[in-house]
């Protein structure tokens, strides 16, 4: 699916993110290397650090956060009404067109 990501120098990027590969968003940020290594996915995607942090902002009705992904933005910096850990984003179908924002590093 196409989805498209804006760094966090505000450059947005059209990338496909594949959905038969078990990978989630961080995963997909990462292996088009849109963030330095080291400042994204610090926790290998167990939603416990916040590096992944993004705004999403299309319209996309996504999967429910679980507790802990609830629990870490509770605790993190620059957290908005529409963010989420890219992390706990599984790459569907439904995903196509999405929108997000990475969200600065802390
Ligand atoms: Fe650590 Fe997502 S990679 S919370």
């Amino acid at each position: 699916v196409k989805v498209y990501i804006t760094d966090r120098e505000g450059v947005q990027h059209e990338v496909m993110a594949p959905t038969d590969m078990a990978m989630n968003l961080m995963e997909v940020v990462r292996s088009y290397e849109l963030a330095p290594e080291g400042t994204i996915g610090v926790c290998g995607g167990m939603a416990m650090c916040a590096s992944c942090q993004c705004y999403i902002t299309s319209d996309h009705q996504l999967n429910e956060m679980e507790y802990d992904e609830d629990a870490m933005l509770a605790e993190a910096f620059h957290v908005q009404e529409n963010s989420r850990l890219s992390c706990q984003i599984p790459i569907t179908e439904y995903l196509d067109g999405l929108k997000l924002t990475l969200a600065q590093e802390v």
